[in-house]
């Protein structure tokens, strides 16, 4: 309630208790009466009056009170959030830190792999290496020899349009292909007569025992199968197991056509070196027979373009 309101009241009050105005008139008991009457009726308007500025400041005390709850409320809510706010962006900091841990620690791990994995890589050249050594004293073949075969095999994989680590693998698995001959008792191996059917049979046995030497470990793998199916045929009348076409690994039938060509364009005991000319023509004579087609169109290709001749002269001149 406001002043405004309360004014004409109390102005009505003061007018209220005045003597009535009648010359010579006594004070008698009506006029007591009349003045008490007003007297009541002032006591009345002033405790509505009063009755009814108590309800407002009630009203304006609860509306203050409501309203100061409000802001109470809005406050805590404020409150909340900010230290919700904090906790997420604490939490994502958190987060954060952990996934540059994880990060790191992957790194880690991966170094650690690629450290295993070299140092394994290298035990498996180290091999390569040592079974050639023992190859290449026992059996009559040059390291030269196996040094082309893996050139020529790298070559015909890459004209193939094969991955460079496949290129690679089938090219330090190459030069096992005939490691199993360790085990090949001398005078066969170094027999310049023609063999014998049972001579011929231990001959054979060079594929399963290189199979057999190369072990169990994944390194080997490619190589396993190429000392295995190297004297295997496309049209399945080769050695040891008769496989034909492409049930012949890949490797294999890229090795069995590098193999051959440079057996022919090689000197050995019993033969003169067969021209180049030569020994690619009778390559060709054996494709779809004794060689995989496409193996043979891409060494034909490779002859074309220079790259036998140049493979040649590199590892002539490397042995120098
Ligand atoms: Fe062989
Ligand atoms: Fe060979």
């Amino acid at each position: 309630m406001n002043s405004d309101s309360a004014k004409p009241m109390v102005e009505s009050v003061e007018v209220s208790p005045s003597l009535p105005d009648v010359p010579g008139a006594q004070v008698g008991p009506d006029v007591f009466r009349q003045l008490l009457r007003q007297a009541v009726r002032v006591a009345d308007l002033a405790n509505a009056q009063a009755t009814r500025m108590a309800l407002d400041f009630a009203e304006v005390y609860r509306r203050e009170q409501r309203a100061r709850d409000e802001v109470d409320a809005n406050l805590r809510q404020m409150s909340l959030m900010e230290k919700q706010a904090t906790r997420y962006a604490e939490d994502l900091a958190q987060m954060l830190h952990n996934e540059r841990e994880r990060r790191h620690e992957l790194e880690r791990a991966l170094e650690q792999e690629r450290v295993a994995n070299e140092e394994l890589r290298r035990t498996g050249l180290q091999g390569i290496s040592h079974l050639l050594l023992a190859a290449t004293i026992k059996d009559q073949t040059t390291g030269s020899h196996l040094l082309r075969v893996r050139r020529y095999v790298e070559a015909i994989a890459e004209r193939l349009g094969m991955p460079g680590e496949l290129v690679e693998e089938f090219g330090y698995s190459s030069v096992m292909h005939d490691v199993g001959k360790i085990h090949t008792p001398d005078h066969i191996l170094q027999s310049e007569h023609h063999l014998s059917t049972e001579e011929f049979e231990v001959i054979k046995q060079h594929c399963i025992d290189g199979e057999t030497m190369l072990g169990e470990a994944r390194f080997f793998e490619t190589a396993r199968a190429i000392a295995r199916e190297h004297h295997e045929r496309w049209d399945g009348k080769g050695y040891p197991d008769g496989k034909a076409g492409k049930d012949i690994s890949l490797a294999a039938r890229i090795v069995s056509v590098a193999d051959v060509f440079d057996a022919l364009t090689s000197k050995r005991p019993y033969k003169d070196a067969w021209s180049i000319a030569t020994g690619l023509a009778s390559v060709e004579s054996g494709a779809g027979k004794q060689f995989d087609p496409d193996v043979v169109a891409a060494f034909r290709a490779l002859h074309d373009d220079g790259s036998i001749e140049r493979i040649r002269a590199e590892v002539a001149a490397a042995s120098d």
